[in-house]
């Protein structure tokens, strides 16, 4: 017996991640490894898990659902950086057979072969490298994860010699009542010699209570045939818990959430309320960056450091460079430069790049779009298909028309331009660099390099009006009052604007 401990991980012919089973309780079209946990399915977690032995082979054995486990596994082919290959398992005959199912995929297999399971999500990669280490060192044929739980109901039992080593396990359906209380069970991962567990899958017989074939049963042959059986206790039973239903999923998220906040917090990020910060299974963030309450990291978000982000903000595969802050705003494949500043209340579509130290701010959205370098957009503004240039300032309320109903078409913005507030920008249209907009225009021409375009109607203001038209209102009186004569007649009098 070993305690489970962090160090490199020995030679690894295999990792197969057992995967085909029906997972009914979860009631759901979805296949169960398919359904997310921390922005990532299951099954990624478990071959996550897998990659971190560095496997020559990563196998996953699917058959329930396998044309959608299929298609994801192709859509995320390096989503262990590792190439995954499948092995069908057309009906669920137990997990001996699952493993037959492998082998029959990979050819026999030489060396230490571990077995895992695609719905055990909290499995850390260091749990695994504990294993296959001890394996090694022990030169065991059979190395067996074990937990010591409070309550073994339905786990396989782990019965010992009198000298302690592993001689079965035996599966709580087939167990007397004296094998019923044992507290130490069977994980379901195990390192395996390749060759022997090639030789003792063929041993296998489906004489049990379910009528499958266990690969539980391999554990008692190996041991029969006098070859050394050893175990790693789990030091977190918890890690090695799978999901069978939807309870259990939320608990799971529940609690890899925790882990991931931790994670972050004991890597130097401050994170102000745990309860309420979300981060997915794979973001990074930066040293003395602070994530405030509500905030929600997805999959794919990479934050730099000394940022801060929050509160209510989520970011979805979001790249942040050192230094920016996002507050209160919604963004999606954006890329935020170094030092910028977003929000409050900032969308940011697919495809939006804020250049270093620009600022974008209330009620902005952007798609699409590159802000230059100190560029500014401080309100109201939707921003599409454009390239704002450095250093430009965006006027309250400016609208690029980026869809003319059938076509999407780009706005060039120069650097150190300046459109002025409430101005609408029909694309496609070009402000050159250093060029000028006045405020309230719909700009439909190109504006040159110095030049102020003012495009919209010329003011006129009708004399006396209100002291002809609104007599008898406060209107009227305010304007008595202000000094307004009622002497005009009615005659326009034109003052530009
Ligand atoms: C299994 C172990 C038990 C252990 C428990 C830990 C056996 C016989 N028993 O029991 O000792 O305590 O796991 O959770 O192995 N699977 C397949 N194909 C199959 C059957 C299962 O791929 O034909 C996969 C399932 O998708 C699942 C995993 O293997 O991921 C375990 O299957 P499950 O039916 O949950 O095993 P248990 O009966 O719980
Ligand atoms: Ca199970």
């Amino acid at each position: 017996m070993a305690a489970a401990t962090q160090s490199a991980a020995p030679a690894v012919t295999a990792v197969i991640v057992l995967a085909a089973g029906q997972g009914t309780r979860m009631k759901s079209t979805l296949p169960k490894v398919l359904h997310p946990l921390a922005g990532r399915p299951l099954l990624w977690h478990a071959l996550r898990a897998g990659a971190a032995v560095s496997p020559e082979r990563l196998v996953a054995v699917i058959g329930h659902g396998r044309e959608q486990v299929e298609s994801y596994l192709a859509a995320a082919a390096d989503l262990a950086h590792l190439p995954i290959r499948t092995a069908v398992q057309a009906e669920p005959k137990g997990t001996g057979h699952a493993v037959q199912c492998a082998l029959a995929a990979t050819g026999a297999l030489d060396g230490t072969v571990i077995v895992t399971y695609g719905d055990v999500p909290l499995l850390r990669g260091e749990t695994l490298v504990a294993l296959a280490t001890e394996h090694a060192r022990a030169g065991n044929a059979v190395t067996v994860l074990t937990a010591n739980v409070d309550d073994p109901t339905g786990y396989g039992r782990i019965t010992r010699g009198a000298d302690r080593a592993v001689t079965a396990i035996v599966e709580h359906r087939d167990a007397d009542a004296k094998t019923r209380e044992l507290n130490e069970i069977n994980t379901g991962v195990y390192a395996f010699d390749g060759a022997l567990l090639g030789q003792l899958l063929g041993r296998l017989s489906a004489s049990n209570s379910q009528g499958e074939l266990y690969l539980t049963d391999v554990v008692q042959l190996a041991a029969a045939a006098g070859r050394p059986v050893g175990s790693v206790v789990a030091e977190d039973a918890a890690e090695t818990e799978g999901v069978n239903d939807r309870v259990q999923l939320a608990e799971m998220a529940a609690r890899l959430r925790a882990r991931l906040v931790r994670d972050a917090q004991l890597s130097g990020v401050t994170v102000h309320d745990p309860a309420t910060t979300y981060l997915h299974a794979d973001v990074r963030i930066g040293p003395d960056t602070e994530i405030l309450p509500g905030t929600h990291l997805e999959a794919g978000t990479v934050i730099g450091s000394n940022c801060s982000i929050g509160p209510d903000t989520t970011l979805i595969a979001c790249h942040v460079d050192d230094g920016a802050s996002v507050v209160r705003s919604h963004c999606r494949d954006a890329h935020i430069g170094a030092g910028a500043q977003v929000g409050p209340f900032t969308h940011l579509r697919a495809g939006s790049e804020v250049g270093a130290g620009a600022q974008v701010g209330a009620f902005v959205e952007v798609k699409k779009a590159v802000i230059g370098a100190g560029a500014k957009a401080h309100h109201l503004s939707y921003l599409g298909d454009a390239r704002v240039g450095a250093g430009a300032n965006i006027g309250a309320g400016v609208i690029t028309a980026n869809y003319d109903g059938v076509h999407k078409s780009l706005t060039a913005i120069g650097a150190q331009s300046f459109v002025g507030s409430n101005s609408t920008l029909v694309a496609p249209v070009t402000i050159a660099d250093g060029a000028y907009v006045a405020a309230g225009s719909v700009v439909t021409e190109d504006v040159p390099a110095g030049d102020l375009a003012v495009a919209r109607g010329h003011q006129h203001n009708s004399s006396g009006w209100v002291l002809r038209r609104r007599a008898g209102t406060g209107s009227e009186a305010a304007a008595r009052a202000a000094g307004a004569s009622g002497t005009g007649n009615g005659a326009a009098s034109g003052s530009g604007g």
